[in-house]
């Protein structure tokens, strides 16, 4: 029988910055977790930029994959999030923890979300006004 064709609800531009999600992943640095992570973006230039998670003997000090690549971008000269993809090394996508979605509350709030889990094979896309709806931005810190 003919296997009908299923259109995927990603673009090429989504389907680039996955790749690149997955392929950061292989840069984690994750010796104590073990559970390794990739990140990408696109900014409001369509510049991109990638981050893995990059652990550290204190805990806390470690760094996630989605804040890596922010921090790349703002350092870089960027300064919206149009799109960010978490490329996780689980069966299940994940999506950013609350951290994450504070830091990218702040250069993204309008932006789209993609988690991705280990095989690449279940992808799921949101927006982060929906992710993150009663977020702390900027603007409340204006009284
Ligand atoms: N981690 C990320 O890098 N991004 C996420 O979205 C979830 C968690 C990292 C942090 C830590 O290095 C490891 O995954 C386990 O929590």
């Amino acid at each position: 029988m003919k296997r009908k064709n299923k259109e995927s609800p990603f673009t090429s531009e989504e389907k680039s910055l996955i790749k690149e999600a997955i392929r950061a992943k292989k840069k984690a640095y994750a010796p104590y977790s073990k559970y390794w992570v990739g990140s990408a973006l696109m900014d409001d230039r369509g510049k991109v930029f990638t981050g893995c998670n990059v652990e550290n003997a204190s805990y806390p000090a470690g760094l996630c994959a989605e804040r890596t690549a922010i921090v790349k971008m703002v350092s870089e000269g960027g300064k919206r999030i149009r799109k960010i993809v978490v490329a996780a090394s689980s069966q299940v996508p994940v999506f950013p923890c609350g951290m994450c979605l504070q830091v990218i509350q702040e250069f993204g709030s309008d932006c789209e979300v993609i988690a991705v889990n280990k095989k690449g094979d279940q992808i799921q896309k949101i927006t982060m006004s929906s992710l993150f709806p009663f977020a702390f931005d900027p603007e409340k810190l204006k009284g």
